[in-house]
């Protein structure tokens, strides 16, 4: 009976799973989405925590680790997310991402000690050649330690770029090292499967170390602007480690959760290389030295020029389409409120407003639509790349909001570049370009960017919030 009740709550809790990563891909269901499918999640843990018996009738007896895991890691978790900033999200999703790796990995390393201890109170090794379902539990530790220790180191060095704590690194040969590091572990893996006696046990540590290595050295030198790919990457993989971890234990809602994880990572990072136009091989070992300046990307010394805030107020004001480009300086000033409220200022003055939504603007996937959604702004506002583009050269004014290297001409004009090939916003396009940012800083691809330096543009300088507050006040007043 209480089998079938573990079932019943297995298939329940995988519908929520799908009904919640439906719900996801439109903001203004996105909230719903999370939590149906959080108390899918809960219910399935609790079910199994309660419900579970092994073949030989065995119930789970160890609560006093469950429990404490559960209460440690809720409130950590908690904690984190409650205090987490908007603009520090995606470094906590990519630390979050990491852990359900090193889960996995665990998983793997724990259900390897079982297999040999099993193997030792059998009267002698069990042939493996004999028992296919061995080798294939065998093979998904190997996987389960191999993706997640991989994931999970990728995932830290991610969240160190992602807060800029860790800096781009490569060495000449990378590329070379990399995938020598890789063949051993598959070597490893193969060897150890012909040769699975106690001999050999202890070399099945080095699989989840070299792998940690690898992981490091996979996503080190990866250039500042293709990380979104490489975030999306290691979502995947968590997802294909804890499907190995599903298999391992025969656990439908984990197998479940693990293949839509892997299986939604994988599309939307085919997604970001499309949005990037860059290939995944590409992305891989192709944008060492994200961060260097180099050629025409540098100051050339040309000379950009300002505009007050009055002045920009009665460019905004007097335009007959307005186009807002957010970015993320946007989010760091928390001025979506402010934005909407000028977007609104302006309509009532008969101003035709729009966003153009770059895919990899900010710092996440969805970055803008969920800060612009959070403001209340209208989802029908918002243009996406290429409707954007099509629709610079009617545009009076674009305000840019925050953002840098999603309008960086160098993208495609400079073959030099880290982000050439990328597609950008072609503010150049419309009339007047107005940048609002603090400094002349470079944005996350660390490189400059000769919009600000174009006759049609002028640069506004301050906080976004503070700008727009100012822009609403010289709005009213015209
Ligand atoms: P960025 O190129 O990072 O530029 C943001 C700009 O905002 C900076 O140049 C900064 O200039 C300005 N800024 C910061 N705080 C501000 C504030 N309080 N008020 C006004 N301006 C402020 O942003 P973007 O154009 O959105 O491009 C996103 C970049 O991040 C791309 O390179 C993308 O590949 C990368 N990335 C994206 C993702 C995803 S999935 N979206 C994930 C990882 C990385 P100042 O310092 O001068 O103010």
């Amino acid at each position: 009976m209480e089998v079938n009740l573990l079932t019943l709550i297995y298939l329940i809790s995988s519908v929520t799973f799908i009904v919640g990563l439906k719900m996801l891909s439109h903001p203004a269901k996105a909230r719903n989405g999370n939590l149906i499918a959080a108390a899918g999640m809960t219910i399935a843990i609790v079910g199994t925590i309660f419900l579970y018996k092994d073949d030989n009738g065995h119930t789970l007896h160890n609560y006093g680790w469950i429990f404490g895991g559960i209460i440690i890691g809720g409130i950590i978790g908690t904690v984190a997310a409650q205090k987490v900033k908007m603009t520090a999200m995606p470094e906590m999703v990519s630390m979050f991402n990491g852990m359900g790796g090193a889960c996995a990995a665990l998983i793997s390393v724990v259900e390897f000690n079982h297999v040999t201890e099993a193997f030792h109170s059998t009267a002698g090794a069990v042939l493996l050649e004999d028992n296919h379902s061995i080798i294939g539990h065998i093979l998904t530790i190997y996987a389960g330690s191999l993706i997640g220790s991989v994931s999970f180191a990728g995932s830290v060095i991610a969240w160190g770029k992602l807060n800029g704590k860790i800096k781009d690194y490569s060495f000449k040969g990378q590329h070379i090292f990399n995938l020598v590091v890789l063949a051993a572990i598959l070597v490893l893996i193969v060897f150890l499967m012909f040769n699975f006696n106690e001999n050999y046990y202890r070399f099945f540590y080095l699989i989840p170390i070299l792998s940690l290595l690898y992981g490091v050295l996979f996503v080190l030198p990866i250039g500042g602007a293709d990380m979104p790919v490489v975030i999306s990457l290691l979502n995947s993989f968590t997802g294909v480690a804890a499907a190995c971890g599903g298999f391992l234990y025969d656990n439908k809602v984990m197998l479940t959760g693990g293949i839509l994880v892997g299986a939604a990572g994988t599309l939307l990072t085919i997604l970001m290389c499309k949005a990037m136009n860059r290939s995944l091989k590409n992305v891989l070992i192709g944008s060492f030295g994200g961060n260097n300046i180099t050629g025409a990307q540098s100051n050339t010394g040309g000379s950009y020029k300002e505009i007050s805030v009055s002045d920009a107020a009665v460019a905004l004001a007097y335009a007959r389409k307005v186009m807002i480009v957010p970015g993320y300086g946007l989010a760091v000033a928390q001025a979506q409120h402010a934005c909407h409220e000028l977007e609104k200022l302006l309509e009532e003055k008969g101003v035709e407003v729009k966003y153009a939504i770059h895919p990899v603007a900010g710092r996440m996937p969805g970055h803008m639509n969920v800060l612009l959604a959070e403001a209340d702004v209208n989802y029908e506002n918002l243009l996406e790349m290429e409707q954007a583009n099509e629709a610079f050269n009617t545009t009076d004014v674009v305000l840019v909001l925050g953002a840098n290297d999603v309008v960086n001409p160098a993208a495609k004009t400079d073959p030099s570049s880290p982000i050439y090939g990328m597609p950008i916003l072609e503010v150049e396009d419309a009339k007047m370009v107005i940048v609002n940012k603090r400094s002349m800083k470079p944005g996350y691809a660390g490189i400059e960017n000769q919009l600000f330096y174009q006759p049609k543009t002028s640069m506004l300088f301050g906080d976004a919030k503070a700008v727009l507050q100012q822009l609403i006040a010289e709005v009213k007043q015209l």
